[in-house]
């Protein structure tokens, strides 16, 4: 591919600079739960991935019935894309170029988007585009909270969609916005056994947000850094190909991890194409950390520590031992609402309540997950951020 075009397509995406508006906070939110209201757009539905399929085939279910949404969100891509380089240049690197980088993916992922392209009618190119930028993209809020009885609660906030295209008129983001009817639930099994369960996007075949029952629960963050950004994604276009995607990482360790302790080590010590955190929880008391990763190392991991008065670990964008950027500190507020909550009266609905406090909660917020491990329960839902609301 030549790569001087796919550099130009990369600052295109990320050097766009949003309007300024000042840091708006509230008071922790409570009874929030079970949601309602304004802050509630919608339930996510169900769909069973069955992995004994072959991989092309596994997305049928999902894509028949999100094809439209789907197709409603790559176009949106487009027409952003077009705004900024109106000659269409960019769209037909998408097109001609991205469809023969797909063989260049780890099976099943290359397998599984082709049956995505296949099955909604979108281009193969545009499929690949929607796979592998996407994590880029990302700033969430996750955190991992232990009960006084030793129950492990893991959540997040998803926040997509920054810097892509915000609506004056609707003070919206337009990707954020068609995002939203493409979450689903997944209960991805084998021989008709749950394997792990996630929060996805229909269409993307890696994953963000997941648990595996009984087990561990594990989220992913974007890290933004100034060393390593976006090199080994280049690198992998240009052949080099010696680290692993992120979030395809993090569906293998879902998929075929089976304790705390492995999925721990192959999301320290997997050489990644870029920085991430991970936020992994385990199934027993004091298991829960932060994986600061590099990609190459687990920097300074932060763990459950009950010598230390540490209850919870929580991640948003920023590495845990330096301060927020300014501009967007939602780690100060989630840990206040967190801290005012206290240990005692820790559970998935004062959490909801914590991920539903502005900033936490914010303009680009997708949807709400909450994890039990224990019980192997995952729920998620579909959020939106009335006015006055921080844009990230
Ligand atoms: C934005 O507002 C326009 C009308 O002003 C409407 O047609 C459109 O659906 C809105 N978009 C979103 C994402 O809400
Ligand atoms: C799979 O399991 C579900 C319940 O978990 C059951 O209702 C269904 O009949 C099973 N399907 C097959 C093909 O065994
Ligand atoms: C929350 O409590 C922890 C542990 O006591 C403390 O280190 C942190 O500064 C507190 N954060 C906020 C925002 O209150
Ligand atoms: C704990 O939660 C209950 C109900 O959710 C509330 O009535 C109570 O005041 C809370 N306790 C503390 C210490 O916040
Ligand atoms: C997970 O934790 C629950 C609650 O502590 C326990 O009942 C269960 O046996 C654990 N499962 C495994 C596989 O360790």
């Amino acid at each position: 591919m030549d790569h001087r075009g796919f550099t130009s397509f990369l600052l295109i995406f990320t050097c766009v600079s949003a309007q300024y508006v000042p840091p708006y906070t509230e008071d922790c939110r409570t009874g929030m739960y079970p949601p309602s209201g304004p802050t509630f757009k919608g339930a996510v539905p169900w769909y069973t991935v069955d992995l004994g399929l072959p991989p092309s085939k596994r997305w049928t279910g999902v894509i028949t019935d999100k094809k439209n949404e789907l197709a409603a969100m790559i176009k949106a891509i487009k027409d952003l894309a077009d705004a900024f380089v109106p000659s269409g240049k960019l769209l037909d690197l998408v097109d001609k170029d991205l469809p023969l980088m797909v063989d260049t993916l780890p099976y099943p992922f290359n397998e599984e988007i082709k049956g995505v392209a296949t099955a909604s009618g979108v281009p193969l190119g545009e499929v690949v585009l929607f796979n592998i930028f996407y994590e880029v993209f990302t700033v969430c809020t996750s955190l991992v909270a232990e009960d006084p009885a030793g129950n492990l609660i893991h959540a997040r906030n998803l926040d997509f969609g920054l810097f892509m295209g915000w609506d004056l008129k609707n003070r919206s983001w337009v990707i954020t916005e068609t995002l939203k009817p493409l979450v689903v639930n997944v209960d991805f099994r084998r021989n008709n056994r749950t394997v792990f369960k996630s929060t996805n996007f229909a269409g993307y075949v890696g994953m963000l947000t997941g648990i595996r029952p009984q087990t561990f629960t594990l989220t992913m963050n974007e890290r933004f850094s100034l060393e390593g950004g976006y090199i080994g994604i280049l690198e992998w276009i240009l052949g080099k190909r010696d680290g692993v995607w992120m979030s395809f990482l993090t569906r293998s360790v879902l998929e075929n991890a089976t304790s705390y302790e492995e999925a721990k080590k192959q999301l320290s010590d997997m050489k990644l194409l870029a920085p991430a955190y991970f936020i992994l929880g385990g199934n027993q008391s004091g298991e829960g950390c932060i994986i600061t990763r590099s990609r190459i190392h687990n920097i300074n991991p932060l763990e459950l520590s009950k010598q230390q008065g540490r209850w919870y670990v929580l991640e948003t964008n920023y590495d845990h031992w330096k301060a927020p950027l300014f501009l967007d500190d939602r780690r100060t507020p989630a840990m206040k609402c967190m801290n005012q909550t206290t240990q005692s009266n820790i559970s998935i609905k004062t959490i909801y309540d914590v991920l539903s406090t502005k900033p936490v909660l914010n303009k680009l917020t997708t949807y709400t997950t909450l994890m039990e491990v224990a019980n192997g329960k995952l729920e998620s839902f579909i959020r939106d951020c009335p006015n006055p609301c921080m844009p990230w």
